[in-house]
């Protein structure tokens, strides 16, 4: 049923054990394009297609130009010059959370904006770019180590490849993150949905975990799971969570 609001306002108020679960699309209002809008990362042009350069098998074979991708695409809004901040939408989670509402955050992204916001627990379904590590020594290394280093970044302890903490197509998701993830969902008594697609497993398999009646999916496209919604509301999540008077 497609909400107002008001109604979402009602719903949060009598909810005291919410879990988010969102995507990409949480993170546009921050100026971090998405995937599959229209005017997402997958709709560019590329040497390549961005879902091979985003797969453990091209980043094992052509590390050159895994690097040049990650660096432009995926780095630069988190290094650049004008690096990505939390929007109204990252905001208001980490106030839910504040005041008890709201129980974690799950998340495709990899860009940090919920923690930056004050989130607490954030589980990160596909890793982070803040987390970096060398591939020989295990050394960790900050996201401003690789954005710096010319081509492949090499570890400065023992001269290994470093490899960013995220989890590309053809690697397996972190078992404990899942494992949580799949506990917060199952106890929710509210699960909100927002700025995903709900197109890439498992991650978008876990939604099925959730056994309550209020699950709010809040998306600009329609998803592939508006028919298991129980409520919807189409539009830009950020706009929609700087209306809500939250604590
Ligand atoms: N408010 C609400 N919804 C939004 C907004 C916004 N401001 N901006 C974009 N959206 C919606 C789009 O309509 C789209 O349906 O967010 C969704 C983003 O979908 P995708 O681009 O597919 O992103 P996501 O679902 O997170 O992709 C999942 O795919 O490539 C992999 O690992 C990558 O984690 C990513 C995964
Ligand atoms: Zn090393």
């Amino acid at each position: 049923m497609e909400i107002d609001i008001n109604k979402l306002q009602e719903l949060i108020d009598g909810s005291d054990n919410i879990v988010f679960f969102g995507g990409a699309g949480v993170s546009t209002e921050s100026g971090i394009k998405d995937f599959r809008s229209v005017d997402g990362l997958y709709h560019m042009k590329f040497k390549y297609p961005p879902e091979t350069m985003l797969s453990h098998s091209f980043y094992v074979t052509h590390k050159e130009e895994f690097f040049d991708f990650y660096k432009d695409k995926l780095l630069e809004c988190t290094c650049g010059a004008d690096p990505a901040k939390p929007n109204a939408a990252h905001l208001a989670l980490a106030k839910l959370e504040e005041i008890g509402k709201l129980k974690a955050v799950i998340t495709q992204n990899i860009d940090g904006l919920h923690q930056a916001a004050g989130s607490k627990t954030v589980y990160e379904l596909h890793g982070s770019v803040l987390r970096n590590y060398c591939e020989s020594c295990g050394k960790s290394f900050e996201a401003s180590y690789l954005y710096k280093a010319d081509g492949v970044p090499k570890c400065d302890k023992c001269g290994g490849d470093i490899k960013p903490d995220v989890v590309l197509y053809e690697e397996g998701l972190d078992n404990t993150t899942m494992t949580n993830a799949i506990m917060a969902i199952s106890q929710a008594d509210m699960l909100i949905i927002g700025g995903t697609s709900l197109v890439v497993y498992p991650a978008a398999g876990l939604i099925d975990y959730y056994r309550g009646k209020k699950l709010v999916l809040i998306n600009y496209d329609a998803t592939a799971r508006d028919s298991v919604a129980d409520y919807s509301i189409h539009g830009k999540i950020g706009e929609i969570f700087s209306q809500l008077k939250i604590g």
